[in-house]
């Protein structure tokens, strides 16, 4: 994903600093050439063969070191970014930034390039709190410096509240975000993900295998291509992309209300979501007991079709589905492209085992409606993603969006 991209991480004295070591981790996994600067008060907390180690690369500290000046140098640290991610970052580097000071490598380093850079700050939430360094973090995301802000919790030097670093995870993924092409923005795009849950008593429920994989990578890559994203989604385990605005539902009803809500102020409808085309014709307050008999009939009563309803009330968005089929993939795919007035339909075979439900692949045919189709080869479901929205953008292209009034 990260494949060819050079990343500069600064670490600065802290106690999250051993943090920065799964971040160097995560970008290295992620295919990127990580080269470390250390202050020299970082290297009071971790020792720069930890970063030397997981990065492969020497590890930069002084300013004046005469190998560092001849092969490499602060400029060419610089010039050679495509991104600098400073994690942990202290309120006395914001402040030199903020102030214009370049005195030791990272801060010369930080003044000399013209990549973005993303501040990750840690401190004490008094520190963090105080107007100085609040004034000073306002001053440099004018100028354009990106932050990925700390989080509450308890912080090491034992006081609760907002100063701890952001998860690693966040701080990579803000960071890709900050690489990839902004081609999304001025978009906002409704997906939903996941399987509904139609419940029968407390305690049971027909639902089905959708783990919301596919549906939570189109929301990620979305919101890294510097879309606005609305993720409607059903249980799942997984966690929601940061950004996203994120509305979780049950059942399909539930569903329904919270696309319908959203529908006008979007661009672009993505429907990943498993929705359970039935429901209990009644939903039992207490546990349903067993009995003497030996079979028990259910009555179902037909959901709403979600999409379908999209497809009558859409004002100029675009609209993609999903077919999950076992078999006559076409012919079930094509109708459903037609009936639910879709510009694009995009099936899965979920009879194959590399395809659909709870994989982390899938293996897709895209139908259009100019009769077009496309079969991609088996790809990860964060490639099928991408993939999927070089498409939205080409579609987008010749579908003007009439927002309603007033959004
Ligand atoms: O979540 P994963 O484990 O990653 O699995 C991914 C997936 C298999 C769930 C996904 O790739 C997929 O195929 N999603 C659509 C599944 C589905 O419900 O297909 P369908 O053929 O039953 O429905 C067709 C379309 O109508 C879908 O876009 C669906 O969201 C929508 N629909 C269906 C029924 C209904 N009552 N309302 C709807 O909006």
């Amino acid at each position: 994903m990260l494949t060819g991209k050079q990343i500069v991480i600064g670490v600065t004295g802290g106690i999250a600093a051993y943090r920065a070591a799964e971040l160097v981790r995560l970008f290295v996994k992620a295919g990127a050439q990580v080269h470390v600067v250390m202050t020299s008060a970082a290297t009071e907390f971790v020792t720069p063969l930890t970063f030397q180690t997981l990065s492969g690369n020497p590890v930069h500290i002084d300013l004046f070191n005469l190998i560092s000046e001849r092969e490499i140098g602060h400029i060419t640290l610089a010039d050679r970014a495509d991104v600098i991610v400073v994690a942990p970052c202290t309120a006395n580097l914001v402040g030199k930034i903020a102030s214009g000071l370049a005195d030791n490598l990272l801060t010369t380093t930080i003044m000399a390039t013209r990549a973005p850079v993303l501040l990750v700050p840690a401190m004490n939430s008094n520190m963090w709190d105080n107007p100085i360094y609040q004034s000073n973090q306002a001053r440099l995301v004018e100028w354009g410096y990106h932050f990925v802000e700390p989080v509450s919790g308890l912080l090491a030097c034992g006081w609760q509240g907002k100063g701890k670093m952001a998860e690693p995870e966040d701080v990579f993924e803000e960071t890709v975000r900050l690489l990839a092409p902004a081609d999304l923005a001025g978009e906002t795009i409704l997906m939903t993900a996941g399987p509904t849950r139609e419940e029968l008593d407390p305690v049971r429920y027909l639902s089905n295998y959708s783990s919301g994989k596919m549906g939570y990578a189109l929301a990620r890559a979305a919101r890294r291509r510097g879309a606005r994203v609305i993720l409607v989604s059903g249980p799942t385990c997984l966690e929601p992309p940061g950004g996203v605005t994120f509305i979780k539902v049950t059942s399909a009803e539930q569903m329904r209300k919270a696309v319908l809500e959203n529908l006008s102020q979007c661009s672009v409808v993505i429907k990943a979501a498993a929705v359970a085309d039935y429901r209990p014709a009644e939903r039992a307050m207490r546990k349903i007991k067993k009995g003497k008999q030996e079979q028990m009939q259910l009555n179902l009563v037909k959901n709403p079709d979600i999409l379908a309803e999209i497809g009558k009330a859409k004002k100029g968005q675009l609209v993609v589905g999903f077919a999950a089929e076992t078999h006559d993939l076409e012919a079930h795919a094509l109708r459903k492209l037609e009936s639910k007035d879709l510009d694009l339909i995009v099936a899965n075979d979920v009879s194959r085992p590399q395809a659909g439900f709870e994989v982390d692949t899938n293996l897709v045919r895209l139908y259009y409606r100019n009769g077009e189709s496309e079969q991609w080869p088996l790809m990860n479901k964060f490639e099928v993603a991408d993939r999927l929205l070089d498409c939205v953008i080409r579609l987008r292209c010749s579908t003007p969006v009439q927002r309603e009034e007033g959004q």
